[in-house]
């Protein structure tokens, strides 16, 4: 294993997910206000109006991450926390939380990881077309301006958007998530072109406003494809399968290619092609120079050669049985767990685009309360996070450039459309009293950071 000596330790948390305040001092609505306190839409009505009070216990917050020894938090910005109607006018107050965040964790020794979108669209914007709407693009990156003005002298590591094909597909085409569209491929394709603009321009617009040299990046998810022995066969197998469009709309290259090669794989362009509004010189704008590729991974999916040649993925993309037997270990969200994940992750993508791996998220819910002696015990949460960040680490031994690794989460939160039923934090929040306990894992991450990864 090997983390390099200005390897990152971090653990990462959102906005709306952490925050509350969600009417306090002239926020503006986002899509996920309206959607959560839509009737049906989240586990048993819950919303994030209140969520962990952080908006109110920030600096409590800073500190225990402090008490973790964290050397990075990810966090991200209220889009309409800053401008109530998406555009226009600049809300001081709500840029003057994210300041003060900003210097209390510089205060403690935390370097910031900002992340500028976060799937909370502003809803002014959203009745104006949305992400079906180009314009987007542009507004996003008036948005990005302002931020990077007020806070880029402090930050200097910047993610544009959180898991784009999560916010596109499960909030527009599944509907599931905000604003709970349920689009055809036409319009959703419409709209992947212009969230992949928005990138583009976005990172233009920090390089233009930051006043140091920023480092940038997005937070992509994907599901990597682990072979399930490592011989040639299946390793070049697990490859195809990985970079091929059998699971459409959400293949990592679809979203990757454009951004780091400025060219859709040409299987999408075959596919969709007659949907994408493409103009001229936008191909150019989404392909700007990123400093590191941020993968929020939780699980893959195994990859078997049969003996007839063929393999066991189905036309959808999802393995055969999905590849687990009967009984195999799933997290309280039923993901598989699948801990050689951050290993292929990482090198599927180095290896396409020869740039330096951060993990911006990775992590479980698992089953956690607060036990008679008052403690929380997580041992799952320890193990999970042993066999994946062992996985990461062997990535590191291959040589691929590691760049940090984001435990999500720092606290328990609002799990979107789940509500507070998952608990993913390495800290136990009580949303009644808004108590912080630090769980087991917490205690243990500790030693991990302290020790570079050498206790793993
Ligand atoms: C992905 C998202 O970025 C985050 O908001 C969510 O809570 C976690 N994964 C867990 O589902």
């Amino acid at each position: 294993m090997a983390f390099p000596d200005n390897f990152v330790w971090g653990a990462a948390a959102a906005s709306y997910q952490i925050e509350g305040a969600a009417f306090a001092d002239e926020k503006g609505l986002s899509v996920w206000d309206v959607f959560s306190h839509t009737p049906g839409k989240t586990w048993n009505g819950d919303t994030g109006d209140v969520a962990c009070d952080h908006y109110n216990r920030y600096q409590e917050d800073v500190q225990v991450m402090k008490q973790i020894g964290l050397q990075a938090y990810r966090l991200s910005i209220s889009w309409p926390r800053i401008l109530p109607e998406g555009v226009g006018k600049v809300n001081e107050a709500g840029l003057g939380f994210y300041d003060k965040l900003v210097d209390e964790l510089l205060e403690a020794d935390i370097t910031p990881y900002v992340t500028l979108f976060h799937w909370d669209y502003p809803w002014e914007l959203y009745c104006r077309g949305g992400w079906l709407n180009r314009d987007s693009a542009d507004w996003f990156a008036d948005y990005t301006d302002i931020v990077v003005r007020a806070l880029g002298d402090r930050v200097k590591h910047w993610m544009t958007l959180n898991e784009p094909p999560v916010f596109v597909l499960v909030g527009h085409q599944a509907g599931r998530h905000a604003p709970g569209d349920q689009f055809s491929d036409r319009h959703i394709a419409r709209i992947i072109h212009h969230v992949l603009l928005t990138h583009g321009k976005s990172v233009q617009a920090i390089r233009a406003a930051s006043p140091q040299p920023a480092q940038i990046s997005w937070a992509l998810n994907t599901d990597p494809s682990i072979p399930v022995v490592e011989d040639e066969t299946h390793i070049n197998a697990a490859r195809e399968t990985y970079w091929g469009l059998s699971n459409g709309f959400w293949n990592a290259g679809l979203w990757l290619d454009p951004v780091l090669r400025g060219e859709y794989p040409q299987a999408a362009l075959d596919r969709w092609g007659e949907y994408l509004p493409i103009r001229e010189g936008d191909l150019e704008e989404m392909n700007q120079p990123l400093d590191f590729v941020g993968l929020n991974i939780y699980r893959g999916h195994y990859v078997a050669v049969e003996e007839d040649g063929g393999s066991n993925i189905r036309s959808d993309g999802r393995p055969e049985l999905e590849g687990f037997e009967e009984g195999y270990p799933l997290t309280m969200m039923d993901w598989p767990v699948t801990p050689e994940a951050l290993y292929w992750g990482a090198k599927w993508v180095n290896e396409r685009y020869g740039l330096p791996i951060a993990i911006t998220e990775n992590g479980l819910a698992s089953m956690d309360w607060v036990a008679v002696d008052g403690a929380v015990h997580d041992p799952n949460r320890i193990d999970f996070l042993k066999r994946y960040l062992r996985g990461f680490g062997k990535a590191g031994a291959d040589g691929i450039p590691l760049h940090a690794y984001f435990q999500w989460s720092i606290f328990d939160n609002y799990e979107w459309a789940e509500g507070y039923r998952k608990r993913f934090g390495l800290v136990h929040v009580n949303y009644q009293t808004q108590e912080r306990i630090l769980k087991d894992s917490a205690h243990w991450y500790r030693q991990v950071i302290e020790s570079n990864g050498a206790i793993l």
